[in-house]
């Protein structure tokens, strides 16, 4: 049989139609496989150095919030890739583009420390990655380097240090040496303190610092001895904040000269500070007894899981998820709707164990500052330094 030309025309058009069908179906599958499959959340957190414990206390949070939706998120399953970034901006980059290029991860979720972060926030920014900071209080993320896809679980460093100065000036001191590392969130801290400190009267006469991560703090302390200010603030987190603390007291400075700051020198640290710690004063986004019926469930949840206390690092790795959870509810699980799933985490209220909280126009939670003091192994709250406090966002544009 001969086929005719038109015969011939026909059938090639049929296979030329079979093909454009089987690459559409083929298309369609794929992209709801993208939305079946599991969403991959790329973990860039310090494993090791003096944040080490907070990198685990934020992971934890975060994978506790994860268990109790049934291990799905927007009724998606979670997989999880894992970067040690060492608190180490010399090495952020590359840390996350691991996560970003290497592991095309759907989701980054870090980190503790504002230099890092600040490294992490660019590379979101140029990659279009959605990308939810559990801890780094680098003032600009929320500020003038603030993004649509770029969200913070946690504080600007300014809050609490706004926080314990309007505190301080209130218990009538005048005088204040500030003492901290010196990288952003040390300098920001402090910076926040003295805005506060000095808007209310007082008058920040010295701002020393040391490198980060260093503990010498000898040298300083002796400094602190001699100018006798009526109140020092220093900002110091994780193992630093532990020697720290320690180091004040044993000098017998705690005595004569009180010693405050933003919550974190006494948050998750205070088992190892013992006596050192007894009566601090500190301002903080949380505390541990607020007694709550969320934060109770959530604190009793968390040591049923992990065998310890939770600790403000622990809710703001439980808040990311939820964030991420509201994103990809407005989204219906399809994380590359990044316009639904933005929108959806931008009209949250986020119940958090640390009270209900929405976010700021530059991507920050708006929050209360506690004011709280160290009683045996908890930081008790002892009220409102301020209530529903925005960081000003200076600078962001989205
Ligand atoms: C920060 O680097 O932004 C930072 C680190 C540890 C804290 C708080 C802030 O506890």
């Amino acid at each position: 049989m001969k086929t005719s030309k038109k015969t011939l025309r026909t059938s090639m058009g049929m296979i030329g139609a079979i093909g454009t069908v089987t690459t559409a179906a083929m298309l369609l599958a794929g992209a709801a496989h993208a939305q079946s499959g599991p969403i991959k959340v790329g973990l860039m957190l310090p494993a090791t150095g003096t944040y080490a414990n907070l990198g685990t206390m934020i992971e934890n949070g975060f994978k506790l919030y994860v268990a109790e939706q049934g291990g799905k998120l927007g009724g998606r399953e979670i997989q999880y890739f894992k970067v040690d970034d060492e608190s180490e901006p010399a090495k952020a980059t590359d840390n996350v583009n691991k996560l970003i290029k290497r592991d095309q991860v759907d989701v980054l979720i870090g980190t503790v420390h504002s230099g890092v972060a600040l490294a992490m926030a660019k590379a979101a920014k140029e990659s279009h990655t959605l990308l939810i900071i559990p801890n780094a209080g680098a003032d600009a993320i929320t500020g003038p380097l603030c993004a649509k896809n770029i969200f913070r679980s946690s504080f600007s460093n300014w809050q609490p240090g706004y926080a314990m100065g309007k505190v301080a000036a209130q218990k009538g001191h005048k005088k204040a040496i500030t003492l901290t590392w010196n990288y952003a969130a040390g300098t920001e801290s402090t910076k926040g303190f003295q805005e506060g400190f000095e808007s209310s009267g007082g008058k920040v006469v010295q701002a020393l610092t040391l490198p980060f991560p260093n503990v010498e703090f000898q040298a300083l302390l002796t400094q602190i001895a001699s100018q006798k200010p009526d109140v020092v603030y220093s900002f110091f987190a994780g193992g630093g904040a532990v020697k720290f603390v320690k180091d004040y007291a044993a000098a017998g400075l705690n005595k004569t000269i009180p010693l405050v700051g933003p919550g974190f020198l006494t948050d998750g640290t205070l088992e190892a500070q013992g006596a050192s710690a007894q009566g601090m004063l500190t301002t903080l986004h949380y505390a541990d007894n607020l007694n709550t019926p969320r934060d109770n469930a959530f604190r009793l949840a968390f040591a049923k899981s992990y065998k310890q206390n939770a600790d403000v690092y622990a809710v703001q790795g439980y808040d990311a998820a939820q964030m991420l959870s509201a994103g990809l509810k407005a989204a219906g699980g399809d994380i590359k709707n990044q316009d639904k799933v933005v929108a959806g985490i931008e009209a949250a209220q986020i119940d958090s164990p640390r009270g209900k909280f929405k976010l700021s126009a530059g991507h920050n939670p708006i929050q209360d500052q506690y004011l709280r003091e160290v009683k045996g192994n908890l930081n008790e709250v002892r009220g409102v330094a301020i209530k529903t406090l925005a960081d000003p966002g200076k600078g962001c544009k989205m």
